[in-house]
């Protein structure tokens, strides 16, 4: 096994509690879907690791597409209430049974403007699931659906999730390194 980079201060959940977690909420999603067709969302660029591996994992016919956000202010992240779509779906939704798919809720900024957006170009239902809520952060309420694993206040790499573009394609989820980390 190789060593663990230096951005990596502690593993929060291995590969294998990931892999085991995400093949449950595909069990719970395919459960609730059954007999449909189901289209995931993905929201650039975080939950594109998350998003491959459950739809692999779903039992039921799914469909892919891709959006992502930035911020009116052109700094993207999140607590910044101000949020637009930067590069829109390649396809409707409409009649559409569609699952937002995010690497994680904070603030909820990010998920209430999707929700209310994607909710306006008549969906047949918008749902939400994410890979990590960090609840003790949320300032606006969001539905939550389906979510692997609810998080402390720990800055996270890992699965998708990045520092400065880096980390995003380790296996595992891990707590960020303080002394490499620039609040
Ligand atoms: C993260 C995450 C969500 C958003 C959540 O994206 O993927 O989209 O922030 O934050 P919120 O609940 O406070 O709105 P980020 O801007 O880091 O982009 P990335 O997915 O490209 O890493």
């Amino acid at each position: 096994m190789s060593a663990q980079p230096p951005g990596v201060e502690r593993i929060l959940f291995t590969e294998e509690q990931v892999s085991q977690r995400i093949q449950e909420v595909a069990a719970e999603i395919s459960a609730k879907y059954r007999g449909r067709e189901l289209k995931l969302v993905g929201v650039l660029k975080g939950s594109i690791f998350f998003l491959t591996a459950l739809a692999r994992a779903i039992e039921i016919p799914v469909k892919i597409d891709f959006l992502s956000i930035s911020s009116f202010s052109g700094k993207k992240g999140p607590s910044s209430g101000l949020v637009r779509i930067a590069k829109d779906l390649d396809e409707s939704i409409e009649g559409e049974d569609v699952l937002l798919v995010e690497d994680i809720v904070d603030t909820g900024f990010t998920i209430r403007y999707l929700l209310q957006t994607l909710a306006g170009r008549g969906p047949n239902s918008m749902g939400l699931c994410t890979l990590l809520d960090r609840t003790s952060r949320r300032i606006v309420q969001v539905p939550v659906d389906f979510r692997c694993f609810e998080i402390g206040d720990h800055f996270v790499i890992g699965c998708g999730l990045d520092y400065k573009q880096l980390y995003r394609n380790l296996g595992y989820i891990a707590v960020m390194n303080p002394q490499i980390l620039e609040r």
